[in-house]
């Protein structure tokens, strides 16, 4: 009786770590499949020194945890209450040794832990320089990322996709959007948090104020992130992706960037003159949409509508149709409005969305959707 109820403990308490084990398998680390998203898996300098401080310092606190757990639960089944045993245990009223040791061994290992935990801080917080440092302003929006390049000789504006050079350091200056409290406002003025865990930590985006924060990636890839703020209902619709390519494969991206269709034939493309698409997007390389991303080149990124909906024939022209049904907008009151209930019909969705990726890609690829047009 007693052998089977032993064996059914230990059954439980083997169903109990495989249950762990695969919960903990689903956080992923540096051997399983790759996300693109994993702080554990750093592609560049910045990231890989912040898991360079996070990893010892962690198994410091798993030495410890399993000491104190180890202890309590020795000192537990050691000293406890054994039948027909009736007897206090010694009554101690302080110890001074004791509580000098608790009180200076803890100490002494925080301070031992904060000299590599500041010059760390120092060493992210210096801004790099140097001719080949890429200058880059974020521009939080509601729910999306402008990137602005304010190197001279380029000047693109950009969303949801940042290209940089591999081995070069990119400077990002983070701006929050304006402070401004009047009913209608667009930004909302809330706080976002700009986030590419494997290239760097994150950086809270405040509304009115200028932050700084570099990325740096070793090899070419694609580095995925996601604002990591809430600022409301469409916050988890804020991603974004860094793409980083060689140098000369970047200096190629800019100059396609710059190059794109005449204003005024874009403009016309998405018949602007009766949806107003350009009162909030742009439709020139270097100037930035007043609310709404730049187009220019809409159909060479690999997502749009904050990087959640892959560019694609299907996806583009249910958004122009009817966008604020495919993303949550909440109380912004300037948003891509719904086109649908401004008379526009699916074939003019169709058709504009045709427009625009063959039009706003540098290599547009064929659209059999829009043979017709
Ligand atoms: Cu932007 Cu959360």
């Amino acid at each position: 009786m007693l052998e089977r109820s032993r064996r059914f403990r230990h059954r439980k308490v083997a169903v109990a770590i495989g249950l762990a084990a695969i919960t903990l398998a689903g956080c992923g680390d540096r051997t399983g499949p790759s996300n693109k998203q994993n702080a554990l898996r750093p592609a560049g300098p910045y990231a890989r020194k912040i898991l360079d401080l996070t990893e010892p310092f962690f198994w410091i606190a798993v030495v410890i945890g399993l000491g104190v757990i180890g202890a309590t639960i020795y000192v537990a089944l050691r000293f406890r209450e054994k039948p027909g045993e009736e007897r206090a245990p010694k009554q101690v009223h302080g110890n001074t040794v004791l509580e000098i040791s608790w009180t200076i061994i803890p100490a002494l290992i925080l301070a031992v832990m904060a000299v590599p935990t500041v010059a760390t801080i120092f060493s992210l917080a210096k801004k790099p320089a140097g001719p080949n440092v890429v200058h880059v302003t974020v521009s939080a929006r509601q729910w999306w990322w402008q990137f602005t390049y304010t190197d001279p000789g380029n000047g693109v504006v950009t969303a949801n996709e940042m290209h940089i050079p591999v081995g070069q350091p990119v400077s990002l200056t983070l701006e929050g959007p304006p402070l401004c409290d009047s009913p209608g406002c667009y930004n909302n003025g809330v706080i976002h948090s700009f986030w590419i865990p494997a290239l760097n930590g994150k950086k809270d985006v405040v509304p009115g104020r200028s932050q700084f924060l570099k990325l740096e990636a070793d090899k070419p890839g694609t580095y995925l992130g996601q604002c990591a703020e809430y600022c409301g209902l469409s916050h988890a619709n804020m991603r974004t992706r860094v793409i980083a390519e060689s140098p000369a494969d970047y200096q190629a991206w800019v100059q396609t960037q710059l190059k794109p269709k005449a204003q005024a034939v874009l403009e016309k493309g998405v018949d602007n003159a009766q949806w107003g698409c350009a009162t909030c997007h742009s439709f020139q390389a270097k100037t930035a949409g007043a609310v709404a991303p730049n187009l220019t080149k809409l159909a060479d990124r690999t997502a749009f509508a904050g990087d959640i909906y892959e560019t694609n024939y299907d996806n583009l022209w249910k958004w122009v149709y009817d966008a604020p049904s495919r993303k949550p907008m909440g109380n912004l009151t300037q948003h891509m409005p719904n086109f649908s209930a401004q008379g526009m019909s699916q074939d003019q969705a169709k058709k504009i969305a045709c427009f625009l990726l063959e039009n706003t890609a540098t290599n547009p690829q064929p659209q059999p959707e829009c043979s017709s047009s």
